[in-house]
């Protein structure tokens, strides 16, 4: 038998496999097959906003030979949607729901809702969403991203993560560590797409999508070995106490295989599950289970942040 479980506070996930924000999580239909898929052992919301959004029009988002492209522009039903579905379900699966407020404000007071509402699941805070104008995304601004868990934590005491976007520099990872140590965080999630990248349709000679000129986020494989250097990087300077959900570039068992290696508790799937459906689920976690005899593992506890490096 081979034990692919993980804790997160004081969770217990029977399989370590979920979605990543933004698949397969707007409607409560496809929640529900998320919640039902094989080999999946929890799921996220859509990032929520306080009142529902559209979103961006146009294609927003596209395959690309080695992953996808999309600027969808946060379109989502609205904080209450998104709580009533997990508060209803809470109790078959431990849940993660996400908000992504536009503002401080908004996600302080999304926070409060949350917190006053009977949700006793883990909430996932994007920061990867708009900041002040002229200013980076709030991941990028480290002094506002302390600031509102500073002020998030002065009240908020159910289990709260944060998903991060990528980092690039050493000194990032050291300085984005630094500022999450400080606080009672459950857990991380790493890596958000990476942003602002280009693709062009060589039949057409366009950009492959339509808002903000063709800039959008880039996730599945070529997003691979930038994921597992977040999550190496952010398991070796993050307390043991925050754990880590790896995400990025999960195409094969073989995949989930490797961040846990570089650390991950849980593993999420964006893209490839946007490509074949919450089957994936199930073939992902076969393809792990193989991957881990062959190397005679019976529990994901025997290789998780054990990546060994060259001298
Ligand atoms: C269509 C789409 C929508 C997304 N929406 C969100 C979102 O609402 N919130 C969020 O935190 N991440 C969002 N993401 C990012 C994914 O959760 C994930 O971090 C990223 O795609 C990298 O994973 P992947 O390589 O498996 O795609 C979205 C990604 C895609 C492809």
């Amino acid at each position: 038998m081979t034990s692919m479980t993980a804790s997160i506070a004081n969770f217990t996930f029977n399989d370590i496999l979920l979605n990543a924000a933004g698949v397969y999580c707007q409607t409560d239909e496809e929640l529900d097959q998320i919640l039902k898929a094989d080999g999946a052992g929890s799921l996220v919301t859509k990032s929520a906003t306080p009142i529902e959004r559209a979103g961006n029009p146009g294609v927003r988002y596209a395959d690309m030979p080695l992953g996808s492209i999309n600027s969808m522009g946060l379109p989502n039903l609205g904080l209450d949607y998104y709580l009533d579905y997990t508060i209803k379900h809470q109790s078959e699966k431990p849940l993660f729901l996400s908000i992504a407020g536009l503002s401080k404000a908004d996600n302080l007071n999304m926070l409060k809702e949350i917190q006053a509402s009977d949700f006793n699941g883990l909430v996932e805070l994007n920061l990867s969403c708009p900041n002040v104008p002229g200013k980076p995304q709030t991941g990028y601004d480290f002094e506002t991203t302390a600031q509102i868990l500073e002020e998030a934590f002065a009240f908020f005491d159910k289990p709260l993560g944060v998903k991060l976007p990528p980092y690039f520099d050493i000194a990032h990872f050291d300085m984005i560590a630094k500022i999450l140590n400080q606080f009672p965080l459950a857990f991380v999630n790493t890596i958000n797409s990476i942003g602002n990248a280009m693709m062009v349709d060589p039949e057409t000679d366009t950009a492959m999508i339509a808002p903000k000129g063709g800039f959008g986020g880039i996730g599945g494989a070529i997003a691979k070995p930038t994921a597992l250097a977040n999550v190496r990087a952010l398991r070796q300077r993050l307390n043991p106490e925050i754990k880590i959900i790896g995400t990025g570039g999960v195409k094969t068992g073989r995949d989930v295989y490797d961040l846990i290696l570089c650390g991950a508790d849980l593993v999420s799937v964006g893209t490839t599950l946007h490509q074949e459906g919450p089957q994936v689920f199930g073939r992902l976690k076969q393809e792990l289970a193989d991957e881990m005899s062959k190397k005679n593992y019976t529990d994901v506890t025997d290789f998780r942040g054990q990546l060994q490096t060259l001298a």
